[in-house]
């Protein structure tokens, strides 16, 4: 594995990698003949169920496997030591829209290891792609917005002498990181620009909400990478659909428990759902009693009134007792 101190050198800058694939191979992918064929396919009066619809095919083997080439063929740039995006993403520009605002992926949960591959399906012209800034202009403004002394608005303003449209041929890749703002301005085709792009996550994988294991997956070349102990810490855990976190079904407080427990190596060993009409919590109590200092995860403390009550109870019997929803102990 690579030291944490040596960065990828695709998290300095963007570059474009020519002719990686023929664009035929990406329309039989998608199951489509040809470009004719992929336009006829994007009904502007139904955005949503067009877009449904080629995230369906986006799903299909042939399509997870001309995926699975590309990282292959990507290698000499990439290297071996990388996690990749599950599913790549598929956008639409449609005519006289834009397919984002500015922005860096950091803002929408991607972390600073990952790099972005993008990848146009149908031809671009100026307004009908993705615009990058450059980074060393963006940093500035990324830190202004990030401090909180510039509003979206602003950033928009102050960006835009430094965003130039990104100019891709098909069957070529533009690479991008972090440090570059990118977004799309107004498209005045009269087609819809259709693109596909997914992130690789490098060495030290900061890798912001996402999830290593199951929304990055491992690249086949890789040696397992552990980022947590094996062993994982049993834990008991309540779910209690009530109080201020009534509306909160249990299905629901499962979620936030088995995501805090993946996040802190905890393995759910034993499931409850607290008595109701009960204010002395007889099943967190028992629990207590009979577990031998397990922990114990309540989906959110906000289920309890009287959440004092419960952290006496740990006190007194020795036992860690945590918030899964607040992603701390009480
Ligand atoms: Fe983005």
């Amino acid at each position: 594995m690579l030291s944490t101190s040596v960065l990828h050198p695709l998290l300095s800058r963007s570059t474009v990698i020519n002719d990686l694939f023929s664009i035929q191979e990406a329309y039989d992918a998608l199951n489509v003949q040809n470009l004719d064929d992929l336009f006829l396919l994007c009904d502007s009066a139904n955005k949503s169920e067009t877009l449904t619809s080629l995230y369906k095919r986006l799903r299909t083997v042939n399509f997870l496997s001309f995926y699975r080439s590309l990282l292959g063929r990507l290698e000499h740039v990439i290297g071996t030591d990388y996690y990749f995006q599950a599913l790549p993403t598929i956008r639409i520009q449609w005519p006289s829209e834009r397919a984002g605002t500015l922005h860096i992926d950091s803002w929408v949960g991607h972390g600073s290891s990952t790099i972005n591959f993008w990848l146009p399906i149908t031809p671009l012209d100026d307004t009908c792609t993705v615009w990058l800034s450059d980074s060393f202009h963006a940093s500035d403004i990324i830190t202004s917005m990030e401090l909180g002394l510039i509003s979206l608005q602003e950033l928009e303003v102050i960006a835009k002498p430094y965003m130039r449209p990104a100019r891709v041929e098909l069957g070529s890749i533009l690479t991008f990181n972090n440090s570059i703002i990118h977004g799309s301005y107004p498209s005045q085709n009269h087609r819809p620009r259709i693109s596909l792009d997914f992130r690789i996550c490098v060495p030290p994988y900061r890798i912001g909400i996402k999830k290593l294991g199951t929304d990055y997956l491992p690249a086949i070349q890789s040696k397992p990478i552990q980022t947590q102990p094996n062993i994982k810490k049993p834990a008991l855990t309540v779910i209690y659909s009530t109080g201020l976190a009534a509306h909160l079904s249990h299905a629901t407080q499962r979620a936030i428990i088995y995501d805090f427990c993946a996040a802190n190596n905890f393995e759910p060993v034993y499931e409850c759902s607290e008595y109701y009409n009960t204010p002395h919590y007889p099943k967190i109590h028992d629990l207590l009693k009979s577990n031998q200092g397990l922990p114990i995860i309540l989906a959110t403390s906000a289920a309890y009134s009287d959440i004092n009550y419960i952290r006496s109870l740990a006190l007194s019997f020795q036992t860690q007792i945590f918030d899964a929803f607040a992603n701390k102990e009480i």
